[in-house]
């Protein structure tokens, strides 16, 4: 367990800056991940840590010290990739003894200190003592697949694969686990529980871990604090509530999963209460603080409004709420813990979902609606 810092990292490939002064602290045993597009730079600011890049500039300090001297196999971390990486012709126990053998060849195993190249780091130079194979048992053990040693990683499944990944990158107990797009090859159910094996096992090693992905549920639902980039910058960094309750722009906000973002103008701000005109749509919004830069008369804003704050109901039932839209169902989809609406209001389209939606009760294009959602549930943004 140790911080990792990264300190204004820049780098570049050709005139493409796909680092642009990246800083970040990620503290001794947090979970933090880094969320952002393609091509935004977080495999890159992995792979800094990792030293499989060197930065232009900038540092990288693990436990308060600079690895950017170290190579990767000296540097105490672990690392999980999207494609797993195993090898194809070793048995699961020698993919994870990979890293311990590696690590005892690069310190001076029989042919020296020279590069480490997969195919020599063998069973033959390294035949397992007690201890390899102790370590190597405990790593399986602790993803669930002590019975699989001597089977090849073709004969796995996919979330096989990745779990002896993981036991590949603890195996030799590193500091810090970096993972990049660890679960993106696998099926949404067992991305899910994936996603809670990684944590329990970061919990209960208490690992450093750098997680990288481009899935924002993910990112909020496993991490500790994260950061979003774009263009090689961090755009905004927190915990995955503050980010959610308070994205710091619009793009944070849309990349978070904001369905309703809507273009709007500040037009009166009272006491407690800002109103924005968005097209026809007058919202009320409760004011998060007087001086905000966002909730001056003038002010080019988005307003976020998240579907489950919006209330729905038949337009001829009463609905009580700071803002009342009526609207026109356009379109409806049953998703079992919800159902979701496309409903066109004034000269806009709001999301609403309704939670525990009977089946088959289903509202249908075309039908009369009510709309209300609560002043303090409206979030403003700046405009871009
Ligand atoms: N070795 C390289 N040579 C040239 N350009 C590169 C190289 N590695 C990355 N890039 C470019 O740098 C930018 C950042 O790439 P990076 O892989 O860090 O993005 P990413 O956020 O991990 O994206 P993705 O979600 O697609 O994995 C991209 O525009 C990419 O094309
Ligand atoms: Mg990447």
């Amino acid at each position: 367990m140790a911080e990792v810092r990264l300190q204004a990292l820049e780098k570049r490939f050709d005139r493409l800056k796909a680092l642009d002064g990246v800083t970040l602290t990620i503290g001794e045993g947090e979970l933090f991940a880094l969320l952002g597009s393609s091509g935004s730079g977080k495999t890159t600011a992995l792979r800094c840590v990792a030293g499989l890049e060197m930065p232009d500039a900038g540092d990288v300090l693990i436990g308060g010290r600079s690895v950017l001297s170290r190579q990767p196999y000296e540097r105490p971390i672990g690392m999980v990739f999207q494609s797993y990486a195993l090898f194809p012709h070793l048995t699961v126990f020698d993919n994870v003894a990979y890293g311990l053998r590696a690590r005892a060849y690069a310190q001076g195993g029989p042919l020296g200190k020279t590069r480490v190249l997969g195919a020599f780091v063998s069973r033959r130079l390294f035949p397992p003592t007690p201890e390899l194979r102790r370590k190597v048992g405990d790593a399986l053990a602790l993803v669930s697949l002590a019975g699989e040693a001597e089977r090849m990683p073709g004969q796995l499944s996919g979330g096989m694969q990745q779990r002896v990944a993981l036991a590949r990158a603890i195996v030799t107990e590193p500091a810090v686990l970096l993972l990049d797009e660890p679960l993106s090859n696998l099926d949404r159910k067992l991305r899910v529980s994936m996603r809670s094996t990684i944590r329990k096992l970061q919990q209960q090693l208490r690992i450093t871990a750098l997680y990288v992905t481009h899935d924002q549920e993910e990112a909020l639902s496993l991490a500790d604090r994260m950061a979003i980039m774009d263009h090689g910058r961090v755009v905004q960094l927190g915990t995955p509530g503050a980010i959610y309750d308070q994205p710091a722009t619009a793009f944070v906000a849309d990349f978070i999963g904001a369905e309703n973002l809507l273009p709007g103008e500040i037009v009166a701000n009272e006491s407690d209460v800002v109103t924005v005109q968005c097209g026809a749509l007058r919202l009320k919004v409760a004011a998060r603080s007087g001086s905000s830069p966002t909730e001056a008369i003038g002010t080019k804003v988005r307003a976020v409004v998240r579907p489950q704050s919006i209330g729905l109901a038949p337009r001829d039932a009463p609905l009580a709420a700071d803002n009342c839209v009526e609207g026109v169902v356009r379109f409806g989809a049953y998703l079992g813990s919800a159902a979701r609406y496309e409903v066109a209001a004034g000269d806009t389209t709001l999301i609403v979902d309704v939670p525990d939606p009977r089946p088959g009760a289903l509202l249908a294009a075309g039908d009369a609606v009510r709309l209300g959602f609560a002043a303090g549930s409206v979030i403003l943004v700046p405009e871009t």
